[in-house]
């Protein structure tokens, strides 16, 4: 029996939704990890749209189960928005098909404000988060004073738990001269929703137990991308989570033996959203033509992507840190009509030749990529579905990359829809 891993191998927005939802045909469960609704996963299932914040993207497949774990960051009130539009597109959503860890933190008001509050005073040195309140919620759960899932079974504990992280909320709110936080309209507030959401919840570390032991198959899906983990990331442009394979361990509750195998979701080229350093970004009419052709903008935000070229150093770095086994190549397509392509194969840092990310924003703001030129195809792989119909220069573009990331690319997709995928070694059977 076979699990997987999928993780995003840049910054996020590689097409992570689309490939869970194609491979989740052959798993049982499907399960989030780490993050929050900062994530946006996009599936299009027969021209029908699906944009999924937390809901893992197992949710539109019959007889799959879906599982939020207790690394992820959940706000309730979007949690069950995001349940209530999915029903009206007629997916079913309930305790059957769908369980949320009961040691999952929740996301509060407070933490979104405490994220705008932050993103506002810091002017232009603001990370560009979506604003969701995750940073805050997640130094809350490190700082041990976050509010769980399980925290909204009892009102005596639900209040105990609230006074004391509010205690160290309105501190910092009194300081930067905001508003304090009211406990009792949030916990009358949090009371009426709790059975919406003490309804899914459970142990998932215990029904993992459960699945291995009837030999089901589990998809861990990953948010985010590795260069946004926030201990390998561009730090300090990144998220508040681990965002890298073995997150899916801790973030659910098994050992890392539990997966079996890690698929690194990698764009063709590569998009950043918010701020921070981006070697390789464009910032001329090839990077306008790439952002409107691949529908550049962020399904959380509707922020525009930064867009620039393939930059296969960071790829094959993100590569050794997650332990990646084989890639799915996406958005291929989107390069179809491009003249030439480029790949970046080095860094050059003050006047020296470097071949990885220097650790520090200094530095990786400096860095000049050195690129290698390959000629386009200059016609339509849209929807190709096996890789004998792709253009020879589309397959060099695909070997060359392949060669110099030094990892296996599994499948390649060539459309936003679910089957336009090209399936070349399947990782539930390797
Ligand atoms: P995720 O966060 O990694 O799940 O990715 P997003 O859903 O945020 O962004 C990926 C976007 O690209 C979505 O709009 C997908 O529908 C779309 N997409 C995924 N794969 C392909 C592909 O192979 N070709 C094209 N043109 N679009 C794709
Ligand atoms: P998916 O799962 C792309 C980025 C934000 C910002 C930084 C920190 O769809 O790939 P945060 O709100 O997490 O504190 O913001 O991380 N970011 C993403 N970028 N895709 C995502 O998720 C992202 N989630 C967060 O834009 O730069
Ligand atoms: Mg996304």
């Amino acid at each position: 029996m076979k699990n997987i891993a999928v993780v995003g191998s840049q910054w996020g927005d590689e097409g992570k939704g689309k490939i869970v939802d194609w491979l989740s045909e052959q798993a049982d469960v499907v399960i989030r990890f780490q993050g929050g609704h900062n994530a946006g996963h996009t599936l299009v299932i027969d021209g029908v749209t699906y944009k999924l914040r937390l809901l893992p993207s197992g949710i539109v497949r019959k007889n799959k189960i879906s599982v939020i774990g207790n690394g992820v960051v959940v706000d309730p009130w979007a949690l069950l928005e995001e349940i209530k539009e999915i029903k009206a597109k007629g997916i079913t959503v309930d305790p059957n098909n769908f369980i949320i860890s009961e040691s999952a933190n929740l996301i509060l008001p407070f933490h979104r404000e405490m994220d705008e509050i932050r993103e506002d005073a810091a002017g232009e040195k603001k990370i560009g988060t979506t604003r969701r309140g995750i940073g805050p919620a997640y130094e809350d759960k490190v700082g041990r004073r976050s509010i769980r899932v399980m925290d909204l079974r009892s009102e005596k504990n639900l209040d105990q738990r609230l006074e004391s992280v509010l205690m160290h909320h309105n501190a910092i709110r009194k300081g930067l001269g905001k508003k304090i936080f009211e406990k009792n309209q949030l916990k009358k507030d949090l009371l009426k929703i709790a059975p919406e959401i003490l309804k899914f919840s459970q142990p998932v570390w215990l029904k993992i137990d459960e699945f291995k032991k009837q030999k089901k198959r589990i998809l861990f899906e990953g948010a985010q991308g590795i260069l946004l983990d926030v201990d390998h990331g561009t730090y300090p442009f990144v998220t508040s989570s681990n965002t890298v394979a073995s997150s899916a361990a801790t973030g659910t509750g098994c050992g890392p033996n539990s997966i079996n195998y890690v698929l690194g979701i990698t764009k063709a080229y590569t998009t950043r959203v918010g701020e921070g350093p981006f070697p390789t970004e464009l910032n001329d009419k090839i990077g306008e033509f790439i952002g409107t052709r691949g529908k550049e903008f962020g399904t959380v935000t509707s922020r525009k992507r930064r867009c620039g070229w393939f930059d296969g150093v960071l790829v094959r770095q993100t590569i050794k840190i997650s332990g990646i086994d084989g890639i799915a190549l996406t958005k291929l397509d989107v390069l179809d009509e491009l003249d030439e392509i480029k790949m970046c194969i080095q860094y050059e840092l003050d006047g020296k030749k470097i071949d990885y990310l220097p650790a520090t924003a200094e530095d990786q703001l400096k860095i000049k990529p050195i690129y290698k030129t390959f000629p386009g195809w200059k016609s339509s792989t849209n929807g190709v579905k096996n890789i004998k119909e792709l253009p020879q220069n589309a397959k060099d573009y695909i070997y060359a990359l392949e060669d110099f990331i030094g990892a296996k690319i599994s499948s390649i997709s060539t459309s936003p829809e679910r089957d336009d995928t090209i399936l070349i070694e399947n990782p539930f059977e390797i």
